[in-house]
């Protein structure tokens, strides 16, 4: 059943100490628990309820004392889910000894073993497959931890805090025990025991702290940390000075481990990564993966603070830590890089995949008000909507503002589990200023929807922009209340004049936009203005104005707002191409609008321009943003009517295109750094549409990037252009290439991944057959979450045509999948079925399809995880 944010309670007891021993024996692994237990005196004071602890039906339970006796089995009551535990006493001791089978727990929940070593992962709710526990977050414990294993075999024994004591007994096993000085909950728990070699760095902190600093991978990858270590040193250094954040541990540590649910997980002082989050070389990873590795160990750290110190009261509050922390290292990145590019990146993503999620069977709140897995709650909306509120907050109470309710909130909670409330009450109390309106950005579900209306009256040189706002129904929340919406604007002469605003003269203003209709007048405008709205995409909504093309073309040209130079351009470009979908339906032939040529022809040609921009400028919108903008989505026509305007972009531009690639693609030696990685994007975006020809020499220029390439970028944009290339001879050129590159990295696992990927997430090569057959692969391993997402996710996520191929067989794939997966890995299960999720925007046959698959999967017994989302999707 649901739980739900309106009964939250605080629990009966207190845990006050947690001694863990794991002995970690091969097919049988004893913990034993002490935990010291203080009754919650606010909660009781006549009667001593009896002590519920959460647990697990995998673990078993071998011995129950409390204050040293032990309880025979009609003493307590043992269910799948939870052990109780009478109490007569409000301060006591119990010990517990769970017996657990980490070899065969595919989960990877709780206790796992990845490859030869073992690891955790207890958020949110894995601490109970490893023992008997208050597990929830606002239970916060001092824990120390003893680990003894093989010391062949396992060499390295990690837990949370610092190494206190270590030993080895006669029978080849060792021992450490670990402390940690901060209470915390049991979620970020962590324990490693593995053959792993490390790398070490040190990092003194802004007082004068020397921390050491370590990565641990197996041997064969110790080569590839080297990025990792430099963002984590440059993230410690940002946090000291962008929120006075320090480091509070002596040590530090990264696990990279092959089996992961998720990216990583901010465990306290020992952060644990799926290996394809950490490790990265100039030969084996791209760019992209060198700046999510970047990103990804920065928000992992970000967390010691934006998570650990000041936690969660509850799960319904996930987006207090999360929100927060993306947010905290989008600003990194951002200063790290581009600022420009890294909003457009982000804002791409949210709008494309999160307002998908606004829109689908599973919308909800940033913070929702009940849920039946809470592992499912792991969503866009939670981190980056998320994200955007607190981005926000930020624009609405200024850099400095923002620093102050920062340090406030810090302040006020350290070592507390709180809510959003408190987060958002520091930044009014620290500000003077009242939030209460902006608080429905948390609790109510959508995209909200901005119309923008505007009339110039030229006798009185008044121009007034009208704005009415409202926002879709979402499940169980038919209503919704007027939201608080910073709307950044500019206003732009004829001539192309960013004109003041502000009051003291500012190009830019914002806004406030608080009623479902408001009007905001501009006084002294000589001549109608043209808007540029939603500036910095300063608020997560939709926003609609009956812009022209040439509206459009001019504030591409003349938009001192990157931000928006970039979104004139994919307006333009999603308005070419919907036209066309609509003459694809009409059966009417088919003809590119020249002026986006001429856009194109003017974004290649322009020596000055910055090439990180314009490479996302020629970025054509995916078929996923496309999809989201059609009220039923016709998946050929958006695929097809997408393909005709790269292949004529290609045809018209070709000149620019080889000028452009040539001049970008001369050799130096790889750095991955902002100027270096628009220069590679850049050149091979010019490569991508140059490969959309049938022209012999094109396919020669991706078949020598590839053979010539020194680095993962090169190679592997190589791959896909060829991959995707247009025709009969790419097709030819592909297979011989994919079987090179898998000679050439078989024995990368991270490398292996994106070969699965780059030849069935593209509609000519990736066929449901070729899937198949890539299962039966070697590199292919069921039970391994990164080559499921790579493959099985690939297919179904990115290829969108073969995926809805009207003969239902890709749905039915993924309906088998998902009722197998979900016996072994509920959390990834789940996940994977959001295509299916989305059914009802589909034409009547596919509806058919789909919800057929549904109920065929809903037939099944099922996991909390999957029952959850296919019920909601069915309801
Ligand atoms: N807290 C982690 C992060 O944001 C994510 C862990 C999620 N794990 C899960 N099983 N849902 O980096
Ligand atoms: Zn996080």
């Amino acid at each position: 059943g649901a739980i739900y944010l309106k009964d939250y309670q605080e629990p009966d007891y207190w845990i006050d100490k947690t001694d863990l021993s794991f002995d970690l024996v091969e097919n049988e692994t004893r913990v034993t628990a002490r935990l010291q237990f203080r009754l919650n005196q606010d909660r009781h004071n006549s009667q001593l309820p009896p002590l519920v602890l959460h647990g697990n039906a995998d673990m078993k339970l071998d011995l129950v004392k409390v204050d040293g006796v032990e309880l025979t089995p009609e003493q307590y009551t043992l269910t799948s889910e939870t052990l109780t535990l009478p109490i007569s006493s409000d301060r006591f001791e119990t010990e517990i000894v769970s017996v657990l089978a980490p070899q065969d727990n595919t989960s990877m929940e709780g206790l796992y073993k990845s490859g030869g070593m073992y690891c955790t992962q207890c958020e949110a709710e894995g601490f109970r497959r490893i023992t008997w526990y208050l597990d929830r977050p606002d239970v916060m414990s001092l824990f120390t931890t003893r680990i003894t294993a093989d010391k062949a075999k396992y060499p390295v024994l990690l837990s949370n805090g610092n190494c206190i004591e270590q030993g080895e007994t006669e029978d080849g096993r060792h021992w450490k025990v670990w402390e940690d000085p901060f209470k915390k909950p049991a979620y970020l728990f962590a324990l490693v025991a593995g053959n792993l070699v490390s790398v070490e760095d040190t990092f003194t902190t802004q007082s004068g702290r020397d921390v050491t600093l370590q990565i641990f991978t197996e041997s064969h990858n110790i080569t590839k940390c080297d990025h990792a270590m430099r963002s984590l040193k440059q993230s410690m250094r940002w946090d000291e000075e962008v929120y006075g954040r320090e480091y509070d541990l002596d040590i530090f540590m990264i696990v990279a481990v092959d089996d992961f649910n998720m990216g990583a997980m901010e465990n306290k002082g020992l952060n644990i990564f799926n290996s394809s989050c950490v490790l990265a070389r100039a030969d084996t990873a791209t760019d992209a993966t060198f700046q999510r590795i970047e990103a990804i160990v920065a928000h992992e750290y970000f967390h010691n603070w934006s998570g650990n110190r000041v936690t969660c009261r509850d799960w319904f509050q996930l987006s207090l830590k999360e929100g927060f922390t993306v947010f905290r290292d989008s600003e990194f990145s951002a200063d790290m890089n581009s600022r420009t590019v890294k909003r457009i990146e982000d804002v791409n993503h949210l709008r494309s995949a999160q307002f998908a999620e606004d829109a689908g069977p599973m919308a909800h709140p940033v913070r929702p008000s009940s849920f039946i897995e809470i592992s499912n709650f792991y969503t866009l909306t939670v981190y980056e909507k998320g994200a955007e509120i607190v981005r926000m907050i930020h624009n609405l109470v200024g850099k400095d503002g923002f620093r102050k309710g920062s340090d406030l909130y810090f302040e006020r909670h350290d070592g507390q589990a709180v809510t959003c409330e408190d987060f958002v009450r520091a930044m009014e109390d620290a500000n003077g200023v009242d939030l209460s309106q902006f608080m429905r950005w948390y609790t109510q579900a959508g995209t909200p929807v901005l119309d923008v209306a505007d009339s110039y009256d030229a006798d009185n040189k008044r121009y007034v922009l009208e704005i009415t706002q409202s926002c879709p129904t979402t499940p169980g929340q038919e209503e919704k209340e007027p939201f608080h919406i910073p709307l950044g604007i500019g206003l732009l002469s004829p001539a192309g004049v960013n004109l003041p605003v502000g009051d003291k003269g500012e190009t830019t203003t914002v806004l406030e936009v608080r009623e479902a209709s408001q009007q905001f007048v501009f006084e002294n405008m000589a001549e109608r203005p043209l808007p540029s709205l939603l500036r910095g995409f300063s608020a997560p909504v939709r926003l609609n104005y009956d812009y022209s093309r040439e509206d459009l073309l001019f504030l591409m040209r003349h938009d001192e707002d990157g931000f928006n130079r970039w979104d004139s351009c994919q307006r333009l470009a999603t308005d070419t191409i919907l036209d066309l979908v609509r003459d694809i339906q009409a059966a009417n032939p088919l003809s590119l609008d020249s002026r986006l040529i001429e856009a194109w022809r003017e974004l290649l040609e322009d020596e000055t321009a910055d090439k990180a921009m314009v490479a996302e400028m020629l970025s054509l919108p995916s078929e996923q943003w496309l999809s989201e903008q059609m009220a039923v989505i016709d998946v050929y026509a958006i695929h097809e009517a997408r393909e005709f305007v790269r292949g004529e972009l290609a045809k018209s531009l070709s000149e620019p295109l080889q000028s452009l690639y040539r001049g970008l693609a001369v050799e130096k030696p790889y750095k991955p750094e902002a100027e270096d990685i628009a220069e590679r994007q850049l050149k091979n975006i010019c490569l991508g549409y140059l490969t959309e020809l049938d022209t012999p020499a094109m396919l020669v220029l991706a078949e020598t990037q590839f053979n010539n390439a020194t680095n993962m970028t090169d190679q592997m944009a190589a791959l896909s252009c060829v991959v995707n290339g247009a025709h009969q001879s790419a097709l030819e050129k592909a297979d011989a290439l994919l079987s090179a590159f898998h000679d050439q990295w078989k024995g990368d696992a991270n490398v292996m991944d994106m070969w699965l990927s780059v030849q069935v997430s593209g509609a000519r090569m990736g066929s449901l057959e070729r899937v198949k057959k890539l299962m039966e692969h070697p590199v292919f391993d069921y039970r391994n979450p990164n080559k499921l997402r790579s493959l099985i996710g690939a297919f179904c996520m990115r290829n969108l045509k073969r995926f809805h191929d009207l003969s239902g067989e890709g749905y039915a794939f993924l309906a088998d999948n998902i009722i197998r997966l979900d016996k072994q890995n509920p959390q990834i299960a789940a996940r994977m079925l959001t295509p299916l999720t989305r059914w009802r925007r589909y034409d009547e046959q596919r509806v058919g399809l789909m919800k057929g698959e549904l109920e065929r999967i809903q037939a099944n017994e099922l996991s909390k995880d999957v029952f959850e989302v296919v019920s909601k999707s069915l309801a």
